[in-house]
């Protein structure tokens, strides 16, 4: 009886479950093709991914994401991705060096008449944040705050997957279309307003079976859609109300463009290539040490395994002479 009971609520939380999936929620997130290098207890980051998604932090994400836990010198460390066996000191890393260097921020130690002057960033600052506070950030977004990135991975379901489903899931070109609807205003003037809205269904992430999203959803200014984002689209969507299509509106506007980057490795900069390097970058971020957090977990693994074995022959050695 109490089985089935366990059985029922089982499957009522199973049903709920699945009936919340329907009335909005986000798209589940996916690895790249490929999957990633970092899976599993033996996995390793790809450290030239993680170097180019540094390169496309700094060129695209730092604009408007700061990175508060994260110290230029950390690059250079052991597990970071400019990490260079000769130089054992990260401060000393002329890379390392380099790139705080071409970074200015405010000193905090004011200079002969009392004032705050900007320098070149050191080796033990903290990454260069875009805005002075919350409020400015938003001031320039709009109202909404772009978190800080140092430990995205960790914050959100799906860690660098969602980080990489994000980047890569916005509406293509062809799904937008913009129109312009004149109404008459309340002094008589006509007024012109812009409206975008989203086919859905010509998004290349709903391809595959999933035609009930035939429709369109009118975007609110400043917002853009994204159908991993968490949120509820149901208010926005005028295709069949009972197939809503999952995700959201956020408003991070699209980043990632072909060529938005020149990689200085010469890897060809798509959209995947660029969201899968900022994924790993903001991953290894996330656990700067996680490399040498794996490699002491395998040495202590193997260690434990072989004391093992010496305890189950020292047992047996010990009570060899007593009967059981
Ligand atoms: C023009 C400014 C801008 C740039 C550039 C930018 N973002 Fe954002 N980002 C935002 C804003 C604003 C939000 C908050 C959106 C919201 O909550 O509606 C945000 C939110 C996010 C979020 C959180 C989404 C969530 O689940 O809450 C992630 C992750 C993110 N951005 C990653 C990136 C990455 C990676 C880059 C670089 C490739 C980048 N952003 C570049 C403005 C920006």
């Amino acid at each position: 009886m109490k089985f089935m009971r366990f059985i029922s609520a089982g499957l009522g939380a199973a049903a709920l479950a699945l009936s919340a999936q329907a009335a909005g929620g986000a798209k589940h997130p996916h690895a790249p093709e490929g999957g990633w290098d970092f899976q599993g207890p033996l996995g390793e980051l790809d450290m030239d991914s993680v170097q180019r998604g540094y390169q496309v932090y700094r060129e695209v994400c730092a604009s408007c994401h700061s990175m508060r836990l994260l110290h230029y010198r950390n690059l250079g460390e052991p597990g970071g991705p400019f990490y260079d066996p000769e130089y054992p000191n990260a401060n000393d890393n002329p890379l390392v060096k380099a790139f705080a260097a071409q970074d200015e921020i405010l000193s905090t130690e004011p200079n002969d008449v009392g004032d705050y002057d900007y320098r070149p960033a050191r080796t033990s600052d903290p990454f260069k944040s875009p805005y002075p506070n919350e409020q400015a950030a938003r001031a320039a977004n709009g109202g909404a705050y772009p978190p800080d990135l140092s430990v995205i991975t960790k914050a959100r379901a799906g860690g660098a997957s969602y980080i990489y489903s994000l980047m890569t899931g916005y509406p293509e070109e062809a799904a937008i279309t913009t129109h312009t609807i004149e109404s008459v205003g309340e002094d008589g003037e006509t007024v012109t307003e812009q409206q975008t809205l989203i086919e859905v269904a010509e998004m290349s992430v709903f391809e595959h079976g999933d035609s009930h999203y035939e429709g369109e959803l009118v975007q609110p200014v400043g917002q853009y859609y994204n159908p991993y984002f968490a949120g509820d689209t149901s208010a926005q969507w005028q295709g069949d109300p009972r197939h809503a299509p999952p995700g959201g509106f956020l408003a991070m506007p699209p980043q990632l463009t072909p060529g938005r980057v020149e990689y200085l490795d010469g890897t060809e900069a798509t959209v995947s290539q660029m969201a899968e390097d900022v994924a790993a970058f903001l991953q290894w971020a996330g656990e700067p040490k996680q490399t040498q957090r794996k490699s002491t977990g395998l040495a202590a693994m193997i260690y434990l395994a072989i004391l093992a074995v010496l305890l189950w022959f020292s047992f047996h050695r010990i009570w060899r002479k007593v009967d059981h």
